[in-house]
C-alpha cells in the first residue's frame, strides 16, 4: 500500500502512543512463565507482539484479549509449556525469536522457530552460542547462523557470559534460560542495553541482582505478579517528537510514555542539538518509569553521536539522521554497525532514502555523516520492509516540499498500527 504524505505547517495536540513493544514482549513471555492469571494493560497490538502471542499460544499458553489493549495471560510456570504441533513463526520479530530461544532451550520437547524473509537473514549465532554453552541443543540454518532454528530442550547449567555486542535480546535470552538453571547465571555488558527484562524479573519476584553492568539471576524461584501496565513506546513517540521539533509553530504533549533511562537517548541527543523537550508527571509502575513529554519547535544544530550513546537510541538512529538533515553543520553518528543487522541494513537504507529526498548523507562502515540543513523535496521512497524506515520517511514527508509517497507503508503496523490516522489528526490548531 502506498501512503501519500504532504507537507504540513505544524502539529499540535495532546496524544498517547501505543504500548511499548519491548515491554509488551516481556509481559507476554515472562507472564507466560509466571504463576496464575496476569492482566496486562496497554499491550502493544503491533505485528511483532502479535507474533509473540501466536507463538506462546502454540506452546499451550492461554492469552485472552479483554479490551482494545487489555489482555490476560494464563501463567504456566517455567516448565508448563507443551510441544508445539507445528513450526513457531516469529514473523518479523527478532525479540520474539531470541527471547523464545531462551525459553525453549530449557523445555523438555522439540521445537522449530522461524520468521519472515527479513528475520531469516538476521544473525542468530549471538544467541545460539551462549545458550549452547549452557547445554542447550540447538541447530540452525546456514551453518548454525540463521533461522529456522531447531531446539531440543535439555537441562541447562549456569554460565558467566560477557556480551560481545550490546544486545538486550541476547542478554534477555540468557537471563530467561538462567531461570531453568540451578545456581547463578551472570551476564556482563560493556555498553548497557535496555534493561526491561531485569526490571520485569525483579517486579515478578525473581532472584536477580544488577550492579555496574553485571546481571546475576538465580534459577528456581517462581515468578508472580498482580498485573503489568505497559507505558507508551518512546520509540514510537520519537516520530512525533521529531515532527514537533522540525515543524515551525508546533507544540505537542505525549502522555504516559515510557522514560526508561536505557531508552531516552534520542530525546537527550535532540536536546543537545537544541530541541526544547521537557518531561513531567514522572511515575513508576512495575519498575518502569513513565510520564509526559512536551515538545516545542526549535532550530537544531549538528552533533556528534559517539559509540557509547548508541544502545540507548539504537532504534531511533534513522529518526536522528533525519533530524540531522535539518540541523546546522555536520552530524556524525559512529559505532552504529549494529544498525546493519536490524529489520533492514539501516545505515544503507536510511542514507539511500534521505539522499533520494535531497539530504546529504554519507554512509560509513559503522555510521553516518549528515550535512545540514538541506531542503527536502518529496518523491517516492522505499521502506525495505522496515517499519522504522517507513515511520522516519513519514516525518520526512511532513517537512519535504510537495508530496512524498511511501511504498509498502503498511509495514508501520509492526510497531505502530494506526500511525497514519493519528498523524492525520494532529495538523489542527488545538493548543497543547
Ligand atoms: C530490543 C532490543 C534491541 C532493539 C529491538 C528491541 C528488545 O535490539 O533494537 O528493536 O526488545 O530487546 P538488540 O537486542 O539487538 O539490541
Amino acid at each position: 500500500m502506498d501512503e501519500k504524505i504532504n507537507s504540513i505547517p505544524r502539529i499540535r495536540g495532546i496524544i498517547e502512543v501505543p504500548g511499548d513493544k519491548s515491554i509488551s514482549h516481556r509481559a507476554l513471555i515472562l507472564g507466560a512463565m509466571a504463576q496464575g492469571r496476569i492482566p496486562i494493560s496497554n499491550l502493544s497490538t503491533g505485528g511483532d507482539c502479535t507474533s509473540s502471542i501466536t507463538c506462546l499460544r502454540s506452546l499451550g499458553v492461554q492469552i485472552e484479549k479483554q479490551g482494545q489493549k487489555e489482555f490476560s495471560v494464563e501463567g504456566r510456570g517455567i516448565f508448563g509449556f507443551r510441544e508445539p504441533a507445528t513450526v513457531l513463526d516469529a514473523g518479523n520479530s527478532g525479540t520474539t525469536m531470541r527471547l523464545l530461544c531462551g525459553l525453549l532451550a530449557g523445555q523438555s520437547f522439540y521445537s522449530v522457530i522461524t520468521g519472515d524473509d527479513s528475520l531469516r537473514q538476521r544473525p542468530m549465532r549471538r544467541v545460539i552460542d551462549p545458550l549452547k554453552q549452557m547445554g542447550a541443543r540447538i541447530s540452525a540454518s546456514d551453518g548454525g547462523t540463521t533461522a529456522p532454528i531447531t531446539i531440543v530442550g535439555s537441562s541447562l547449567t549456569p554460565i558467566d557470559y560477557s556480551l560481545p555486542v550490546a544486545s538486550a535480546q541476547v542478554k534477555s535470552a540468557i537471563l530467561i534460560a538462567g531461570l531453568f538453571c540451578n545456581g547463578e547465571t551472570t551476564v556482563r555488558e560493556k555498553d548497557r542495553s535496555r534493561d526491561h527484562t531485569e526490571r520485569m524479573l525483579r517486579h515478578m519476584g525473581a532472584n536477580i541482582r544488577v550492579a555496574d553492568g553485571t546481571i546475576v539471576v538465580r534459577g528456581g524461584g517462581a515468578l508472580t505478579t498482580e498485573g503489568i501496565f505497559v507505558p507508551g513506546d518512546i520509540s514510537s513517540a520519537a516520530y512525533f517528537i521529531l515532527a514537533a521539533t522540525l515543524l515551525r509553530d508546533s507544540c505537542l504533549e505525549i502522555a504516559n510514555v515510557g522514560l526508561n533511562p536505557g531508552r531516552v537517548g534520542f530525546v537527550k541527543t535532540l536536546r543537545c542539538m537544541g530541541a526544547e523537550i521537557s518531561t513531567n508527571n514522572v511515575r513508576t509502575q512495575n519498575e518502569e518509569p513513565f510520564g509526559t513529554i512536551k515538545v516545542r519547535s526549535s532550530a537544531l544544530r549538528a552533533t556528534e553521536v559517539t559509540p557509547e550513546m548508541i544502545p540507548a537510541m539504537v532504534d531511533e538512529a534513522p529518526a536522528l539522521a533525519l533530524a540531522a538533515t535539518q540541523a546546522a553543520g555536520k552530524t556524525s553518528i559512529r559505532g552504529a554497525r549494529e544498525l546493519r543487522f536490524k529489520e533492514s541494513d539501516r545505515l544503507k537504507s536510511i542514507a539511500t532514502e534521505l539522499n533520494r529526498l535531497g539530504g546529504r548523507v554519507t554512509e560509513r562502515e559503522d555510521g553516518l555523516e549528515i550535512e545540514g540543513p538541506t531542503e527536502l523535496v518529496g518523491t517516492a521512497c522505499r521502506t525495505y520492509g522496515d517499519h522504522r524506515l517507513a515511520l522516519t520517511l513519514a516525518v520526512a514527508g511532513l517537512i519535504a516540499k510537495g508530496q512524498t509517497v511511501i511504498k509498502d507503508a503498511e509495514v508501520v503496523d509492526i510497531s505502530f498500527p494506526g500511525f497514519f490516522q493519528q498523524l492525520g489528526g494532529l495538523s489542527g490548531d488545538r493548543d497543547a
